[in-house]
């Protein structure tokens, strides 16, 4: 259970520190990484040197102590722990981690880690009881801490009862059952796995107006609100996919649980989406993307001079159109934004663009368009008009553009 886990093992300055050999050695022979961070006041009680050697690992306890320079130690070990255990964890790293300190190497890896953390508290039975560490022990707990309870028995400063630190085999039980139940739990995550006619896709949403800079105040951009991008969005997640949102300037908030990726320019759209396509399954571009952008952004507020101003555009690239050059098994969704010739312009676009679906909107229609919460669109297909949709929600005419799309798309393992 413990075969490559990663565990970052926090040792502090008490006379149960001499345990931590042991803890060393049984964690490392049931195959777990285990990476050591002292306090100075631990390395009063039992050396650095024979941890490294039970472990194989180097140990740490200086925050400024840099082995390798091109890794910043307690976040390099924070990021690759599985989890952070504090055996024996004194009265003071107790207080320490409670009120968020980071003083040393320890404390430091403590903050930046989002692993699991358990401590297993070792101290004099009235420290053990001081309403002090009663507070901190419990205000650790309350974020999720895990405690390895001390044991009862005689205590090193002779007094009897409760405050020993567990035994390391005792200590080592609770940390593979804790692993054992992670593991379930990502079971039971993956049978939960989203269900509906997008599940296991990967959908990439652009939505929103691009804006192309004149200078640090002044831009062009148009009317799109967001609305029908967003709206694809939220119905892809409800139908299972896992989305991924591309958000030019929108005045809406980030849809609740999507990833959502805010971009300003049609270049800075390009290469979001360009990071992205390769690995996704259906690819929408409901983004209204300018076609132009001042061939060079000011990078001063342009002042007033003559009563006219020329501004020289150049053309962005065609996303789009990029896409289609480069899709695989991706399905291409393209959108049309059109005033006249609605059918026209938008089957030439999908040939130009080698688009599988274009959603044709005439942005001149009432309830239709720009900034509308409805649409009424015509969908294309390479054969011709596949789909009619009359005036209804954007949330609407997303699900059925959607069930469509997934209607279209490879069954998965056929
Ligand atoms: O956001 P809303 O307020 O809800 O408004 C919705 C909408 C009207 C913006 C939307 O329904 C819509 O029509 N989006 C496409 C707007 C647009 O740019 O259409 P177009 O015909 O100019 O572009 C055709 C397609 O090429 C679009 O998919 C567009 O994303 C894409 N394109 C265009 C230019 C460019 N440089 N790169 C692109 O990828």
């Amino acid at each position: 259970m413990l075969n490559g886990k990663v565990i970052v093992l926090g040792v502090t300055g008490g006379i149960a520190a001499y345990k931590a050999a042991a803890l060393c050695s049984k964690l490392t022979q049931k195959g777990a990484d285990v990476h050591v961070i002292m306090t100075a006041s631990a390395k009063q009680f039992i050396t650095e040197l024979t941890l490294q050697s039970l472990t194989k690992n180097p140990v740490y306890s200086d925050t400024f102590d840099e082995r390798e320079p091109s890794v910043v130690s307690h976040i390099h070990l924070a990021d690759m722990a599985d989890l952070v255990l504090v055996a024996p964890a004194t009265a003071n790293i107790i207080a320490k981690m409670a009120h968020g300190l980071a003083d040393d190497m320890l404390t430091t890896t403590l903050l930046a880690t989002t692993a699991p953390v358990m401590i297993s508290p070792a101290m004099n039975v009235h420290m053990y009881t001081h309403p002090a560490v009663v507070t901190n022990m419990e205000t650790l707990v309350s974020r999720g801490v895990g405690m390895i309870e001390p044991g009862e028995g005689l205590l090193a400063c002779g007094y009897v009862g409760k405050g020993r630190m567990e035994e390391p085999e005792t200590i080592i039980e609770v940390v593979e059952r804790f692993f054992q139940q992670q593991e379930a739990e990502r079971a039971l995550d993956m049978e939960a796995a989203p269900v509906g006619p997008l599940a296991g896709k990967k959908v990439v949403v652009t939505a929103g107006g691009t804006i192309e800079r004149i200078d640090p105040v002044r831009y062009i951009t148009n009317d799109s609100s967001g609305k029908m991008g967003f709206a694809i969005a939220k119905a892809a997640k409800e139908m299972g996919a896992d989305v991924h949102l591309i958000a030019a300037h929108t005045d809406m908030a980030p849809p609740e649980g999507i990833r959502t990726e805010k971009v300003e320019s049609a270049q800075d759209m390009h290469d979001a989406v360009m990071r992205v396509f390769d690995d996704s399954d259906i690819v929408v571009k409901a983004a209204a993307v300018a076609d132009y952008r001042p061939v060079k952004a000011a990078a001063s507020k342009l002042k007033k001079l003559g009563e006219t101003m020329t501004l020289e555009l150049v053309k962005t690239t065609d996303i789009l159109e990029t896409l289609g050059k480069r899709k695989t098994s991706q399905f291409l969704i393209g959108f049309a934004a059109e005033t006249d010739q609605v059918e026209a312009y938008a089957t030439d676009k999908l040939r130009r663009k080698n688009c599988d679906l274009i959603v044709a909107n005439d942005v001149t229609k009432a309830g239709a368009g720009f900034g509308t919460d409805t649409n009424t669109v015509q969908i294309f297909d390479a054969g011709g008009l596949v789909l009619e949709l009359p005036l209804m929600t954007k949330e609407d005419v997303a699900r059925r553009l959607l069930t469509l799309a997934a209607e279209r798309m490879p069954k998965e393992g056929i």
